[in-house]
């Protein structure tokens, strides 16, 4: 060590002047799955080479989910919700009653993760188990802050009619139940997405399963990834109607503010799951009032966005047909995001297997662009 090494030190920046670097890691190339293939530019998503459109017809949530962990498709498969533990209920009884769904269920998946034996590499039974815990556990919060006491899962239930039943006390119609698992199977799994991404880094470590979800819950509450539907309700609700649509918009844009519910960092066409959304939300029997809102305002707002935007197709995202069949199930609109993390249990807990079936630490480089090496003043 010397007393002054600045005069003969390399510039901080040597050696990293020629590494390639994607902000937002955006075309980075950062892992192999055998999971879900998301076609971008043709606007496809397949599940283990299934197309989404067809698991949605002929699925359920929890044969989709098994497929993700196991690669077997067994459209029988079923998954009931698992009741609460009860250290987890007291967390939950102790939050305060405007706590956000998605911290809520956050926490009480850290919570269930404390009273699990989780070891290392995580295993199917563990995805299982929780991704039958956490509707559980989200629909008791949902209770607990409105003054109701929990309700037990009924095991003759599958999980989407098990975590609607928790929630309101009462058997939902067989196209409520249809509508939900819909919308859970598109929102199972969708490549290396940033909540996606989380849960592999924290699985790479050798952590547990429950603290990928955690990771991968807080990555999702973020309005750029899972809080678009809550705000494409508002969004709509602003705009009025459809003749007022155009002058929303263009003030919107104007501000610089994006329009919930459009654009994608990987489509570029329509994205597929958007489409069998619409298609679910067209047919549903309780379609909130302004569904055909909602179609005169993408019409409008995609021409807007192809006319700022000619060189970046901005198109439809999941979220904007999510809003509607989450509202016409009957969920709060402050449960959405939370609800989406539900269905993206299969995912995330599915890359946790695949993350630990070939694990290598997940530790980039960063290029360093700050001050020179220098002397701390005296
Ligand atoms: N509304 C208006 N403009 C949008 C837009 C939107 N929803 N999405 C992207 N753009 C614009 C950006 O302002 C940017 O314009 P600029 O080049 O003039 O600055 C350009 O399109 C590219 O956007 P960029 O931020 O590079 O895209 P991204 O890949 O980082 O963003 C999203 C992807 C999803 C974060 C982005 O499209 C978005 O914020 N959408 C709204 C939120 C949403 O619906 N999220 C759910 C995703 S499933």
């Amino acid at each position: 060590m010397t007393d002054s090494p600045t005069a003969e030190a390399p510039t901080t920046t040597a050696g990293q002047a020629s590494r390639p670097y994607s902000p937002g890691l955006e075309g980075v190339i950062a892992g192999e799955t055998t999971l879900s293939y998301v076609d971008g530019a043709n606007g496809r998503l397949l599940y283990r080479g299934y197309r989404i459109g067809d698991l949605v017809e002929r699925g359920t949530y929890p044969a989709v989910a098994n497929l993700l962990w196991t690669g077997d498709w067994d459209p029988a498969h079923r998954l009931p919700t698992a009741p609460v533990p009860s250290a987890v209920l007291t967390v939950l009884r102790a939050m305060p009653s405007d706590a956000k769904p998605m911290d809520a269920l956050r926490t009480a998946v850290s919570a269930w993760g404390a009273t699990q034996e989780l070891p290392w590499p995580p295993t199917v039974e563990q995805a299982r188990a929780l991704t039958a815990f956490s509707p559980s556990a989200l629909a008791a919060f949902a209770r607990l802050r409105s003054g109701k006491e929990p309700i037990d899962p009924d095991p003759s239930l599958d999980l989407i009619a098990g975590y609607l039943y928790q929630l309101t006390g009462e058997r939902a119609e067989e196209g409520t139940v249809r509508a939900l698992d819909a919308y859970f199977i598109v929102g199972a799994e969708h490549g290396f997405n940033a909540s996606t991404f989380t849960a592999r880094v924290i699985t790479s470590t050798r952590s547990d399963i429950a603290s990928a979800v955690v990771g991968a819950i807080g990555t999702m509450k973020g309005p750029l990834h899972g809080g678009a539907p809550t705000e494409v309700v508002d969004q709509l609700a602003q705009v009025g109607s459809a003749e007022h649509a155009e002058e929303w918009i263009r003030e919107t844009l104007a501000r610089g503010e994006r329009l919930m519910g459009f654009g994608h960092r990987v489509y570029r066409a329509y994205d597929p799951r958007a489409a069998a959304l619409r298609k679910v939300a067209e047919g549903m029997e309780h379609k909130p009032d302004w569904l055909k809102l909602a179609t005169e305002v993408e019409d409008v707002a995609l021409r807007v966005l192809a006319e700022k935007h000619p060189d970046r197709p901005l198109r439809t995202n999941v979220e904007y047909y999510a809003a509607p069949v989450l509202m016409g199930v009957g969920l709060s609109p402050d449960l959405f995001p939370a609800t989406f993390s539900l269905a993206r249990h299969a995912g995330w807990t599915a890359h946790a297997l695949e993350q630990a079936a070939n694990n290598r630490l997940i530790r980039p480089d960063v290029n360093y662009v700050g001050s020179e090496e220098r002397d701390l003043p005296r």
